[in-house]
């Protein structure tokens, strides 16, 4: 996902930015660019590839002395990365960096061309700083207007025109972008993060409200020119959060904050040892009234939708659909204003996930919202938000956001079971309890590192994996194989273990380790048949199971034990191990653990 940043203020400009752009990597990019306000002029330099390759080029090259400017790491959309695809993009009179995607870009450069433009990249947001210097006539707040209208799609834009040395304009729809507010300087950013170090007060901004940004005061209006006053926000982010804390990397560290993580975002949503959800707005009387729930998220996002689903059937009795947001979005599905529709984001701003949020209110439901980045569009857009607080996730791999986002599921799933009558209190009480106890027992998980170290060892070499499981144990199978893939690059499938003999067991050999989760205790006997199944056709066996457990000798050829706990409660803790030995087998082949290839933080677009 693009990063955004933007400086005014007495600072050198130049590295204002570089170090805002610094904390906003994690995002994801391929390119990145600034544009500074010098000697009148509008000075930009950019350049393919790390912060670093920048740097570097502004240093042999020319590095801009200013008060005034913008910046923007790409992760490319339209246009392969290179230097003259990365933003900034303008003309002589126009800079801008944009984050999102303008779906109606190729019609307006049209128009633009046979209005006399020309371009030189094959971005989207190149069209929009040329549209803008189309509409611009002395009024930078007026050409912005008019460029508003005439643009569809998603964008957060920083701008500067090069008229008005000492001002960025700033404007967002559906892509996110915060005012950061300091002692006589401002800024703009994407993220938090990014200003940090500067200042915890930031401005949210609606969308399609324009910012005016100086260095002494920040002015805000909608389309109408009207004014508008808004609120100061105070970050309680803290820089540690931010960095990575003594641990190698930005995975492992999320991994061991599970338990801190678990804990904060359950406590306060137990009051009396019952689950309370009241401060999302979400009340026992809701709860049970629903014909009908849909889970719809993306990724590992999805896979805590599928636990969900598992657990509010198993003990709420409640019809449950899971949905991957891109097919939900575009299969029509048969949602009610009787139904509720829950969407599931770490970062609040996976396109997908919006659009199905949108879907979800056109057809008349409402939405809840788990998310964990606050002030997030999708957070800010449905009608109910539960909070996950997990802290800043860092990696690109998700780890302590899928056990935080489990834990809300286990909540809702208790209490829509207790409103709907489906368990006692006393049951209900009792369940909660349980879920209080795991962050403790997420903490005693992490003596199993060292057996996911050595099992890491033997699976680098592997070309392709198998992950099976049944019922619970079958999602979490899924999410230890998205782990595994996403940043070792081994290939690998979850399967359902009792489909395996449907077709999927003719890959079976001695070149494909199987990892097995066997935590159920009611399909137990299955899974020993599908780990014998596979053991007798030669596959090197790693089995996850509940501490203590008896095995027959011999068909397993590793066993990690991870504390017993209420099998509903149980991939709370299964988790670790498989977040481990992906998180070792990358370490051990020596990959970017927390920037694998091809992905960004949050998929911002389709
Ligand atoms: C998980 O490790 C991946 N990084 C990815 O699947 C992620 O879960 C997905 O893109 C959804 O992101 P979100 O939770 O921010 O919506």
């Amino acid at each position: 996902m693009c990063g955004i940043v933007g400086y005014v203020g007495e600072r050198d400009c130049t590295e204002v930015l570089l170090n805002a752009l610094s904390k906003l990597e994690y995002r994801g990019y391929d390119s990145a660019g600034i544009a500074v306000f010098e000697e009148g002029k509008i000075s930009v330099q950019k350049a393919k590839g790390e912060l670093k390759n920048l740097r570097n080029k502004l240093e042999e090259d020319h590095k801009p002395e200013g008060h005034c400017g913008i910046g923007h790491t790409r992760w490319a959309t339209h246009g392969e990365p290179s230097d003259i695809n990365s933003h900034p993009h303008g003309s002589k009179r126009v800079s801008i960096v944009h984050n999102g995607i303008i779906e109606n870009y190729k019609d307006i450069k049209k128009f633009l061309i046979g209005k006399g433009y020309s371009f030189v990249s094959e971005t989207d947001t190149e069209t929009v700083a040329k549209l803008l210097d189309y509409y611009y006539n002395g009024d930078p707040v007026d050409a912005i207007i008019k460029t508003l209208s005439d643009i569809r799609g998603a964008y957060a834009l920083g701008i500067i025109f090069k008229d008005f040395p000492n001002k960025i304009f700033a404007v967002r729809k559906d892509s996110p972008l915060i005012i950061g507010v300091g002692d006589e300087e401002n800024f703009i950013a994407s993220d938090v993060p990014a200003i940090l170090q500067y200042t915890r007060k930031y401005y949210l901004l609606e969308e399609n409200e324009i910012a005016t940004i100086m260095e002494d005061r920040v002015e805000f209006c909608d389309i109408h020119k009207q004014e508008i006053i808004k609120e100061v926000n105070i970050s309680d982010l803290d820089m540690d959060a931010a960095e990575k804390g003594g641990y190698e990397h930005f995975m492992l560290k999320e991994i061991h904050e599970q338990p801190t993580a678990v804990k904060t975002t359950i406590a306060p949503r137990i009051v009396e040892g019952m689950p309370n959800l009241s401060e999302c707005g979400i009340t026992e009387e809701t709860l049970k009234n629903y014909r009908k729930v849909f889970i719809v998220a993306c990724g590992t996002a999805m896979h805590a939708g599928m636990v969900g689903k598992y657990v509010i059937e198993r003990l709420a009795r409640c019809e449950v659909t899971v949905d991957i947001a891109s097919e939900f979005r575009y299969r029509n599905p048969i949602v009610t204003p009787q139904d509720l529709v829950i969407v599931v984001s770490q970062s609040g701003e996976t396109a997908d996930t919006k659009a199905a949020l949108h879907l979800a209110h056109e057809k008349g439901a409402k939405v809840l919202a788990i998310v964990n980045v606050k002030g997030s569009s999708i957070a800010r857009e449905a009608d109910m938000v539960i909070y996950t607080h997990a802290g800043p996730e860092i990696s690109v791999a998700s780890t302590k956001a899928f056990s935080v986002q489990m834990a809300v599921m286990y909540l809702l799933a208790f209490e829509m079971a207790y409103a709907k009558g489906e368990i006692s209190k006393e049951r209900c009480m009792e369940l909660t309890k349980k879920l209080s106890d795991i962050p403790e027992l997420i903490e005693k998980t992490m003596e199993c590192a060292d057996k996911c170290q050595y099992v890491a060892s033997k699976l680098i070499t592997a070309s392709s994996l198998l992950y099976i499981g049944r019922g619970l144990d079958y999602t979490l199978s899924m999410e230890g194989s998205l782990k595994l893939k996403e940043i070792s690059y081994i290939h690998s499938e979850s399967y359902a273990a009792g489909e395996l003999k449907h077709g999927t067991i003719s890959l079976v050999t001695d070149e494909m380790p199987v990892i097995s989760v066997a935590t159920q205790e009611d399909l137990l006997e299955k899974m020993v048949s599908n780990i014998e199944e596979v053991k007798s056709r030669g596959a090197y066996t790693i089995t996850v199971c509940k501490e203590n457990m008896e095995f027959s000798e011999g068909i397993m050829d590793e066993i990690i034990e991870v504390p017993a706990v209420e099998d509903v409660l149980m991939p709370m803790v299964t988790v670790v191990p498989l977040q481990l030995i992906a998180y070792y087998t990358t370490v051990l082949k020596g990959l970017n653990v927390d920037k694998p290839r091809n992905l960004a933080k949050s998929v911002t677009v389709e």
